[in-house]
């Protein structure tokens, strides 16, 4: 007889425990699903800056004093995102006293693959009017800065580029490339 309301007072308890480990649970699993998207976004876009830290443009001697050239971009890795072929492309500007610049070949005003014209001497971008001299400061249109550079080393002959990262009008590095 006293055991019965023991009994009872016992079953809201456990129902209250029981119920405790459901949401415990149920949340643990929504938060895993959203987990996967959110670390994707937030994750996933440093994983494919370090996979194309540094792409091979091609041998030093290959490139023409004063010389303006479109290349392909050989990553070193991989690429695991078969969208980023697309990005794979820069212009290689090998300057009168030899040293290197390598544009990112996209518009810095949306981002349309900009063209080099050796008469003209400019970067046109096919999309506003935008405009660049030879060295990717902007002539017209409304690109609201220079075109975008990629790091660039010197190895054993060969000349790679790396990270793309933006300049402010005196061509001075102002932060890395967000696309
Ligand atoms: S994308 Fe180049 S001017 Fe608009």
């Amino acid at each position: 007889m006293s055991s019965e309301p023991h009994h009872q007072a016992s079953l809201p308890r456990s129902r209250r425990r029981f119920t405790v480990v459901l949401l415990g649970a149920i949340s643990g699993a929504i938060g895993g699903i959203l987990g996967i998207p959110l670390g994707g976004f937030f994750g996933l876009p440093a994983l494919r800056s370090r996979e194309f830290a540094w792409a091979e443009a091609g041998p030093v001697d290959g490139f023409k004093v004063g010389e303006i050239r479109f290349v392909a971009l050989m990553p070193l890795r991989r690429p695991v995102w078969p969208e980023e072929a697309p990005r794979m492309g820069a212009f290689v500007s090998r300057k009168a006293d030899g040293t290197f610049e390598v544009f990112h070949n996209h518009c810095t005003h949306v981002g349309c693959p900009v063209n080099w014209n050796p008469a003209a001497q400019r970067f046109f971008s096919p999309c506003h009017g935008g405009v660049f001299d030879r060295s990717g400061r902007v002539l017209a249109g409304p690109p609201p800065r220079p075109l975008d550079r990629h790091e660039m080393k010197v190895e054993k002959g060969v000349l790679y580029a790396g990270e793309i990262y933006s300049v402010n009008e005196r061509l001075e590095r102002v932060g890395r490339y967000h696309s």
